[in-house]
Parts: structure tokens; sequence; C-alpha cells
């Protein structure tokens, strides 16, 4: 089956409206968050209209119906991931979850198998995030642990001509993005987690740009943890995922203190609820999760392997068209083999932010800028990009428009 992206946008309202003085809405943003169909808005509103109460309290018909909300979403998370419904821990952001297992498993006491001590190493790329490397730098900091990381080369790809160097049999954790926000890359995952398992070592998956765009099973990939966001996945704000082993996350000491992640509780001390209560204190963002139930089973009901090859194609077809333009340069894989839908680019000597700018004013939403990994930006030689992301609701017409007002900024700027 095919994807209609004229189809799929009647799904999402914001399309309706237009942009800068009437002009058709190009939106090209999703890598930073994506729209929102009528089916996750509509669940969210349906649950504070009809079902407003607070999830795992209170004895009355209200509270069962919000807990049963959210726990049903649970089960959608779960069986989209492949994973059982007690390895999904909801978080508040994809962010929260990275800096949940870094704080975790940075209060593990000697003895428990998450424990870092002086020495122990923690592996990260030059690929990531902020999201996914301030965390394991502060953990570093605070427990004398080694922060070590794949190179990026020019080509945007990971360097793991020393892998063997890189994860070693003093590494404890290695903490990897799936696909780059900003090159588009697709990392060789299979290759590092097998190396990761053979040092016995914990391997966590920053999974935000790719379980929105590809089919991802945690049990078909050999990895610890995975994390994503719901906002980027067509679903709320305000909520997040960690997945992980069930013995891992009973394991790991919790996060955030506070109701409804404990067992019993005296004056002096408390035992912790099972995984994943553990994790989950204080009220949950009840509403966002039963969006993000919604959003992944609208994704499902598209279907994720449509979506991943509807983002091929358009990702080749951007390439192509992109390339093209004279003393325009892809930052990342400039062919579509081990690559998603995040195409970062800068344009002879026009600011990336003056760039974005004139696209603005022809309707066109980009990001610029270093794309919260400063590093690899660095890395990269640009101060900065203009980085186009595709989603299901994007189409060739699209990419015109891109090319044609990046065409025009080069004229402008002249
Ligand atoms: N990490 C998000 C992005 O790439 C915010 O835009």
């Amino acid at each position: 089956m095919t994807l209609d992206p004229g189809v799929i946008r009647k799904d999402f309202p914001i399309f309706n409206r237009t942009i800068r003085d009437g002009k058709k809405l190009v939106y090209l943003d999703s890598g930073a968050t994506s729209q929102k169909p009528n089916s996750v808005m509509d669940a969210e509103s349906d649950f504070y209209r009809n079902h407003n109460a607070a999830a795992h309290r209170g004895a009355h018909q209200l509270a069962e119906e919000a807990t049963e909300a959210i726990e049903s979403a649970r089960g959608v998370v779960a069986s989209f991931l492949g994973g059982a419904v007690d390895e999904i821990v909801f978080t508040k952001s994809s962010t929260e979850a990275l800096n949940l297992l870094a704080y975790s498993i940075g209060s593990a006491p000697a003895g428990n198998i998450f424990h870092l001590k002086p020495g122990d190493e923690i592996v990260v790329s030059e690929m990531e995030h902020h999201a996914n490397l301030i965390p394991w730098q502060q953990l570093a900091k605070r427990t004398g642990a080694v922060l070590k990381w794949f190179e990026v080369t020019q080509s945007g790809r990971l360097d793991l001509s020393n892998i063997d160097g890189v994860i070693t049999e003093r590494t404890k954790i290695v903490a990897l993005t799936h696909q780059s926000n900003v090159l588009g890359t697709v990392i060789p995952l299979t290759q590092i987690a097998k190396r990761a398992r053979d040092v016995g070592a914990i391997f966590i998956l920053d999974a935000c740009q790719s379980v929105p765009h590809m089919p991802v099973n945690v049990k078909a990939l050999d990895i610890d943890f995975l994390v994503f966001s719901g906002h980027k996945t067509v679903g709320p704000t305000g909520v997040g995922v960690l997945w992980g082993r069930a013995n891992l996350l009973n394991l790991l000491p919790p996060f955030l203190f506070g109701g409804s992640m404990i067992e019993t509780v005296t004056m002096t001390d408390a035992t912790w609820a099972p995984a994943p209560r553990k994790f989950e204190a204080g009220v949950p963002n009840m509403a966002q999760i039963v969006g993000l139930g919604a959003a992944l089973n609208y994704l499902s009901d598209v279907g994720m392997e449509n979506i991943y090859q509807h983002e091929i194609a358009l990702t080749r077809y951007t390439l192509e068209k992109l390339q093209e333009i004279d003393q325009l340069r892809i930052v990342g894989p400039t062919d579509t083999d081990s690559r998603g839908s995040a195409i970062s680019f800068t344009l002879g000597d026009i600011h990336p932010h003056d760039l974005g700018q004139f696209l603005d004013n022809a309707g066109i939403a980009v990001r610029t800028g270093h794309h919260c990994a400063w590093p690899l930006t660095r890395k990269m030689g640009v101060p900065a990009t203009t980085r186009a992301s595709l989603y299901l609701y994007n189409d060739e017409s699209d990419i015109d428009a891109l090319v044609a007002a990046t065409l025009g900024a080069q004229k402008y700027f002249a």
C-alpha cells in the first residue's frame, strides 16, 4: 500500500490554515515537533471532558476510568514497540527519560549491576543531540567514570574503525542516537550493539528520530533501553517513553520520589513498587498519555512500513533536487543508504538564519542553527545549518516549494 500525503493532511487541521499573508503552510520541521491529527486532540479532549480523575488513586468510577485509559495507552505503546506492558515507563519527555537513566544509574549502590566507579567508561558519539550527551557528561563527572565517544566522519557516518578501542572491557554504558536529528544518519546498530553485548555493557538507544519514522521493534534489537518522545510521533507534548528490559528496570533505582511509586512508607524510609510504577512518581500526564496512545494507533493504521517507504522516496527526491542547486552542501549522507529524512544543508555563505527567515516568508517552516547538537555542527565544520525534516504529511510539492524558495534566496542574497 502506498501512502497518500494529500489524504493524510486532511486529518491534520493545522494544514487548513495559511501562513505569512495567505501562503500555503509547507511544514518541514517535524524533526523538532510533528503536527497532530484530529484523533490525538480528540482523545486528549475526551479524557478531560469525560474521564478526568487522578489515575491509580481514588475509589470512584472516574478514577477507575482514568486508570483504565492510561493503562490501555501503555498497552498500545508496548505493542507498538514489541515490548511488554510492564517495560513501558511514561515520562514527560525523552529528555526526562534519558536523565532518569543517568540519575538512576548514578545512584546505584556498589553491588548493583548499574553501579559506576571511577575508571568505568560511558560511550556516546559526536552525533548526539544535547539530551543524550549532557546527562552522560554530568554522570561521568559525578562518578569519576570516563566519557568516550565515536567520532563522525565528514560524510556524516559514525567512525567505527576503532570500535574495539572505543567500547572496551571497561565500558559500562553505551548511549547512542538511532538516527541523527541533524544528519539523518542511521547508525549501524547491530554491529555496535553486538560489541556492547560482548563486553557486558548496557545499551541505551535514543530513538527520538527513528520511532516516529520507521518500524522499531525492541525485541528484534539487541538493546537494553530505548527512549522516544510523544510530540515527534504525532502525539502530544509533555509525554515521553522509556522502554527497558523488565529485569533491568527492576534492578535500576528510582529517579523521582513521591506518590504512587512506593510499596510501603514509614517516617524514615520507603520501599518501591515494581517497575514501571517505581519510575512514575506523582499524578501522571494522563491526557497526554492517552493522546500518545491515539497517536501510535494513528501511525499503526497508516502503517510504519508505509511511512518509512514514503519518507525514503521523498528523501531521495529532496536530496536529488537540493544537490542540483549550485553551492548547496548537504551536511550528512547524500544518498538514502542508512539514512532518514532529516536533511541539513548550507548554501554558499548565506547564513542559515537568513535563509530560514527567507523561507519563512515563503510559508516554509524549517529549523536553523545547531539543532541542539552543537559538538556535531562544530565537527562538520559549519556554524549552523538549515534543516528540512520530513514526515508522512509531506509530498513532492513541499520539496518543490523548498527548492524554488532556496533558489530565490540565492538570488536575493547574491
Ligand atoms: N531535537 C529536536 C530537533 O532536532 C528538538 O529539532
